[in-house]
Formats: structure tokens, C-alpha cells, sequence
């Protein structure tokens, strides 16, 4: 058994993510935003948000990485830029889980060069005992410890991004 029980179950996920996105409505009352998701890991919790925030939006993505196996590798690559120009617009990042803090702090300073009128970020999940460089988060769905968990996008070598839960991963357990 590589993966184990649930440690988010889909319920806890879907409870949670009504939660940031009734917050973040609130927070973008008669304001449009483009939400942009980094890829590839924030695609199904981008997919399951966006469904819920009450203010018009556009969409846009990112497809950056910055791991290798479970190991932050501390160097980022942009796979895929915007397409959009975001400059003099509202907008939110959405990411699945901050570690070292080394993707968003990069991707933070990147797009502050585009002058957004506003650049927040809203990340599913926070393993804050990890940090490295500092990133101010704005929308935090849990607090985790220093897990490596995979499913609801996430990944271990590109694999388990489709559970619908989120568990742990025991890289021993996998050989
Ligand atoms: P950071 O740059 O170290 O903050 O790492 C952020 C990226 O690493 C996230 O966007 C994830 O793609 C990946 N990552 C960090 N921790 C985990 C984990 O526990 N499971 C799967 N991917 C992770
Ligand atoms: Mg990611």
C-alpha cells in the first residue's frame, strides 16, 4: 500500500474551499479579477474555487516548477507565461501547497514587475514549518506539517494528481 487513509478527505476539501471562496468574494465586492492558477498541481482545486467566487472573473495560468521527486530543487522554471497582460488588474494566485516558499516569493516578484493593481495569493495548503523565503499568503485553506501528501493535484513524480483526497506519501513504501 503506497498511499494511505485520507488525510483530507473530499468533504473536509470541498468544505474548505467554500470557505476561502465565500472570503474571497466578499474581499472582491464589485471588483473584476483574473485568477491565475500555477500549474500543474493547482489545477483541481483552481477548477473546484472558481465554481464558487461570486465576482466576475477571467482566467489565466502559469505552469511553473521548482521539484525534483520530493526535494524542493530551489531553481524555478516558467514552463508557460500569461497570456494575459495583467497590468492595472486584480489578481489572484491560486496555488495548491507553499513548502520552502521559493515558487511563490519568485512568481510574486515577477508579476509585482507587470504592476498589477493588486497581486494577492490564496494557496490550498501551507506547510509553514518549511519555509525558507518569506511570502505573504492571503487566503489559506489548511495548515499542514511537514508531510509530503499527495492527491487533489498534487503529485509524487507526476502520479496521484487525480485522487479526489489528499493523503500522505511514504516514498520508502513505493519501491
Ligand atoms: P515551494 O517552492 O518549496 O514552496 O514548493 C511549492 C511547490 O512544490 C508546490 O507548488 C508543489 O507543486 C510542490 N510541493 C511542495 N510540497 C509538496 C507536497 O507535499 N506534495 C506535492 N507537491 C509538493
Ligand atoms: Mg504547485
Amino acid at each position: 500500500m503506497i498511499i494511505g487513509k485520507p488525510f483530507l478527505t473530499t468533504e473536509q476539501i470541498q468544505n474548505k474551499v467554500k470557505e476561502l471562496a465565500d472570503e474571497i468574494s466578499r474581499d472582491y465586492e464589485g471588483q473584476e479579477i483574473l485568477v491565475v492558477g500555477i500549474l500543474k498541481g493547482a489545477f483541481m482545486f483552481l477548477s473546484d474555487i472558481v465554481k464558487l467566487i461570486q465576482v466576475p472573473m477571467d482566467l489565466d495560468f502559469l505552469v511553473a516548477s521548482s521539484y525534483i521527486k520530493t526535494q524542493s530543487a530551489g531553481e524555478m522554471q516558467i514552463h508557460a507565461d500569461l497570456r494575459e497582460d495583467i497590468r492595472g488588474r486584480h489578481v489572484l494566485l491560486i496555488e495548491d501547497i507553499v513548502d520552502t516558499g521559493i515558487t511563490l516569493n519568485y512568481l510574486h516578484k515577477l508579476l509585482m514587475e507587470r504592476n498589477p493593481a493588486s497581486l494577492k495569493i490564496c494557496t490550498f495548503l501551507d506547510k509553514k514549518s518549511c519555509r525558507k523565503v518569506e511570502v505573504d499568503l492571503d487566503y489559506i485553506g489548511y495548515q499542514i506539517p511537514d508531510h509530503y501528501v499527495v492527491g487533489y493535484g498534487l503529485d509524487y513524480e507526476n502520479k496521484y494528481r487525480n485522487l479526489p483526497y489528499i493523503a500522505v506519501f511514504k516514498e520508502e513504501s513505493a519501491k
